[in-house]
């Protein structure tokens, strides 16, 4: 597609800053504070999206003051500048929008169990506050505990108070039912933000625009013309230094129920009647209720033994740091599943993620069905093939779709040709960690992006079989740097189907 096609795009209009408001951020010296949350706020001061009524207080349990804090994240700010593996990695930092939000941060020692910590802050807040639980999910529900107690939680005067909840949001159905009861006994839904960083990502925001904004699509999208849909959420990365969390965690907890879903849900969910955040969190739930639980015998799942990342010898999980020899822990999962809703009746639902697999692509994979009816079919020695539109999450932005056009020469062959189009060719990039939407629409009480109880618990509820099943299973191995087991290819293959290879778009 050639850009010029369309014309120039046009400006975005003008964002107002967000109202003033308390940003306190439980996690203060964490990793996300600093690698996340720090360059989104440095991204949305540098946007004028703050007003000057923003302030942050970080309350963390080790030692250090106001200037001490400034200090550290300053000099973590401008170590991105080196650092290009980091998600956030400018040229420079600049010094009007880094100060906006280091002359705005103040520390605060705190024990997130000690009731005199959040005795402290309600001597300290006023007005809009949201409360970031950027920290361990042990402290989820002790926190907002402690947040209500101490009346912190109580909106009067038209001031608000929100709570950003992390993920992962439970570790199976009964815990999530059971942390969803615990906060709600302390506020309102409404101001429960439990986030999804997926959907932070611009290119997972677009999914709905492309869906319902084209009438060459939009009409199509449904079992009538749609073969399977197939969502890959795959990493060159192993599990870092994550083991002690990884450990209990594995694959499935970590990605399905959660990022996949989500994908899941903008790709499959109805047509909502408007933009409005309920609307848009109604259609959702509904698509995820509608995911009948997954058979254990329609999921594979693997555990990255030692192999290869881009040419460098890597180890096995088990050889991991904080990670039991014997750990049958998945690092990958892949799964078929079904929804039973008139739209994809017979569709399948191909999910698959892992760690250290051949190239990290997240990306939504459309296979449509072949004309019923072709003249082509008759003189061709191969079958039609399937048109492929591949929505390209990351970390190449775009789409591409893969589609059949007549061969050039005097015979009426068939050949095959990839249109693509990258967002960054038509857009200028607004940086983005992917944190800043999100942080931004919470201080404007947008929920659109956020999860809702029910979406939540209908997620647990539909991978619940496999958290059963695999409490004591065996995990298949598959060799770091490649597409994942064998297995998972098997479970395609019985549907006469097959994985797109990995990084081939
Ligand atoms: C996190 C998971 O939520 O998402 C990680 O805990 C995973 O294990 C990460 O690596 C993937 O996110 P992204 O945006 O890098 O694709």
């Amino acid at each position: 597609m050639d850009k010029n096609d369309t014309g120039p795009t046009p400006a975005p209009a003008t964002v107002d800053p967000a109202p003033p408001c308390t940003l306190v951020i439980f996690g203060a010296s964490g990793d996300l504070t600093k690698r996340l949350l720090m360059p989104a706020l440095y991204n949305l001061a540098a946007g004028k999206l703050l007003s000057d009524g923003f302030t942050i207080i970080g309350v963390d349990h080790n030692d250090n003051d106001d200037a001490g804090w400034r200090r550290d994240l300053t000099e973590t700010m401008q170590s991105f500048t080196q650092d290009h593996t980091s998600e956030f990695h400018p040229d420079h930092i600049d010094e009007t929008a880094w100060g906006f939000i280091r002359d705005r941060l103040g520390f605060r020692k705190g024990d997130f169990s000690d009731s005199a910590t959040f005795r402290d802050l309600a001597g300290a807040l006023d007005g809009n506050v949201v409360f970031y639980l950027a920290v361990s999910a042990r402290f989820f529900g002790p926190i907002v505990e402690q947040l209500g107690t101490a009346g912190l939680l109580k909106q009067a005067d038209g001031a608000y108070r929100r709570v950003v909840i992390e993920k992962p949001f439970g570790s199976d159905l009964a815990s999530a039912k059971a942390l969803n009861a615990r906060i709600l006994a302390q506020g309102d839904e409404t101001q429960f933000f439990r986030i999804d960083h997926f959907l932070g990502k611009e290119t997972v925001q677009s999914i709905l625009a492309i869906r319902f904004a084209n009438g060459m699509l939009e009409p199509v999208w449904r079992a009538e013309y749609i073969d399977n849909i197939a969502i890959t959420a795959a990493e060159t990365i192993g599990v870092e230094a994550r083991g002690a969390f990884y450990e209990p965690t594995g694959a499935l907890r970590d990605m399905v129920p959660n990022h996949l879903f989500q994908l899941l849900c903008m790709v499959g969910m109805e047509m909502p009647e408007t933009l409005e955040a309920e609307e848009i969190r109604d259609r959702k739930a509904d698509l995820v209720k509608a995911i009948r639980p997954i058979p254990p015998g329609d999921a594979v799942r693997g555990q990255y033994a030692a192999g290869t990342e881009q040419g460098r010898a890597v180890i096995a999980y088990r050889d991991e740091p904080n990670v039991a020899r014997d750990s049958r822990t998945e690092t990958y999962v892949g799964l078929k599943l079904t929804i039973d809703t008139p739209r994809w009746q017979g569709v399948p639902f191909y999910l698959r993620t892992g760690k250290r697999m051949t190239d990290r692509v997240t990306e939504i994979a459309v296979t449509f069905k072949v004309p019923a009816r072709s003249p082509f079919q008759a003189n061709q020695e191969s079958e039609i093939a399937p048109d492929i539109l591949r929505l390209r999450i990351d970390p190449e932005q775009g789409m591409s779709v893969a589609m059949n056009v007549k061969r050039p020469g005097p015979q009426t062959h068939l050949g095959r040709v990839t249109a693509t189009f990258d967002y960054g060719d038509f857009f200028r990039e607004t940086p983005s960690v992917g944190y800043e939407t999100l942080l931004y629409d919470c201080m404007t009480g947008d929920a659109t992006l956020f999860q809702r109880a029910d979406s939540i618990e209908a997620a647990w509820a539909a991978v619940e079989p496999l958290l059963q099943a695999w409490r004591d299973a065996p995990v298949e191995f598959y060799s770091a740097g490649s597409d994942g087991p064998a297995e998972a290819e098997a479970l395609l293959a019985r549907d006469g189907r097959a994985w797109l290879p990995l990084g081939e778009g």
